[in-house]
């Protein structure tokens, strides 16, 4: 059953407007930024955080702002939910650091046995936990090469998969990940995604044997470690493929002793109304990368996959120093308790019911919106010229702008930089989540 969820330290669970948006600390904290931090690092909105917790920011000058974004899909069970900030407190006075390779600890072994039951399928398997999303798919990589003795990896057409060399040969788009960074890790190739607004409606069958058929004219299969692919794309556009892709591309994988691998680093730990994105279909992925919503905001990450490929990898050749900190493995046996303890999976299924009710009914009255979609409380709209499907980046910087100075956290994604995203923290109760999409309502009429 799905019930609104407790939430994290007490804050009064509405929106405030005190001043303009950033208010005055906020800009003071900017201008230092400007001066202290390299300007790569960009930030979207510049309000100074001071507290969050349920649907709620908190910034420096009072104001408290909608959280629709969940720090990029991170903080699914909420900010500083009550059962982490316990096991972290806990965690933290016994001890921070041994370096799991030098003398290990249990909270490790706990977090690795909890994804070999949680994670899709029942064969045996094998966890190993790292930092990153980036340092993740990395590590799938390495082992899928080293459990086929092949090279090359395939990834899709508006793929992210992170910001280290590997990684960004893995991502799609140029601008701002790319660009200028190269050259890039080699035996990279890319294939057509299914996306049915605008693949002119393939079914996903076809999308799939167009791309197999990429790949085994411009890879071959005998050539191939690993197929990479998120199940609903993030970055890219919260793409969901159409019916029967994943399901194609695995069985092909499976005759051809190609490594599958899930990068469910956005889509995991109940954020799409399974516990993940994969379970929609049924599909089992040989290897599944996980990250951000696994421990409510401390870096964690995991490769979780068949035992014969996990442990085709060489006695220290995977590790690192820091990957799966006992801090962070406190935070994700305590994230993981908190999404059964207060049924976030059937949460994030209402959340999204709602939002794609409201949007759909936005959508029927403004022709800018080509597209709602998404699953669970991973929801997005495509905006588009109307009647065309020309992307309109300029009214999603727009849209998004007015949302922001009416106190509310909107991101924007897609390849063509014209995806509104919305991620809100599950922990959200409905009244601020109404409230978000009557804004929204509001700011597309004014727009
Ligand atoms: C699907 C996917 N893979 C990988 C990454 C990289 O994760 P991180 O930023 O933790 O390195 C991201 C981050 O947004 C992601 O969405």
């Amino acid at each position: 059953m799905s019930q609104q969820p407790t939430g994290g330290p007490s804050i009064t669970q509405e929106r405030r407007l005190v001043t303009e948006i950033p208010g005055p600390r906020s800009q003071e904290l900017a201008a230092r930024k400007a001066k202290a931090v390299a300007s790569g690092v960009a930030v979207g909105l510049p309000v100074q955080i001071v507290a969050a917790g349920g649907g709620i920011l908190v910034d420096a000058d009072g104001n408290q702002l909608i959280d629709l974004g969940s720090g990029i899909a991170v903080t699914t069970v909420g900010n500083s939910a009550p059962r982490v900030v316990e096991a972290v407190t806990r965690q933290v006075a016994e001890f921070t650091h041994t370096c799991f390779m030098v003398t290990p600890y249990e909270g490790y072994v706990a977090v690795a046995e909890k994804l070999n039951e949680l994670t899709p399928g029942t064969h045996e398997k094998r966890s190993a936990l790292f930092n990153s999303g980036a340092e993740a798919v990395e590590n799938a990589v390495k082992i899928a090469r080293s459990a086929t003795g092949k090279q090359s990896v395939v990834v899709f057409d508006h793929a992210y998969h992170g910001r280290t060399n590997l990684t960004m040969a893995m991502t799609a788009k140029n601008m701002p990940y790319k660009k200028g960074f190269g050259p890039f890790a080699s035996e990279v190739y890319r294939a057509p995604l299914s996306y049915p607004f605008r693949d002119g409606g393939l079914d996903g069958a076809e999308a799939a044997r167009k791309a197999i058929d990429v790949i085994e004219k411009q890879v071959g299969a005998d050539n191939l470690a690993a197929i990479v692919i998120e199940p609903i794309q993030g970055e890219g556009g919260f793409i969901v493929p159409a019916d029967g892709f994943l399901p194609a591309l695995v069985s092909w994988c499976r005759e051809n002793n190609v490594v599958f691998v899930a990068d469910e680093v956005q889509t995991g730990f109940a954020r799409t109304g399974e516990l993940f994105a994969c379970d929609h279909e049924g599909v089992v992925p040989d290897l599944i990368v996980t990250a951000k919503g696994i421990a409510g905001g401390l870096p964690l990450a995991a490769v979780t996959g068949r035992a014969e490929l996990m442990d085709a990898a060489h006695a220290g050749g995977l590790g690192g120093t820091y990957g799966g900190n006992p801090l962070a493995c406190a935070a994700a046996l305590a994230v993981i308790e908190t999404i059964e303890a207060e049924g976030l999976v059937d949460r994030a299924r209402t959340i999204g019911k709602t939002m794609i009710e409201r949007l759909s009914a936005l959508k029927d009255a403004d022709p800018r919106i080509g597209e709602v979609r998404g699953r669970g409380a991973m929801i997005a709209v495509e905006l588009v010229k109307p009647g065309t499907d020309e992307p309109d980046a300029d009214l999603t910087k727009r849209v998004a702008a007015a949302a922001n100075a009416q106190g509310m956290v909107v991101l924007t994604c897609g390849t063509y930089g014209n995806v509104l995203r919305f991620l809100p923290p599950l922990s959200m109760p409905d009244h601020l989540l109404d409230e978000a999409l009557d804004i929204l309502t509001q700011v597309f009429r004014e727009n």
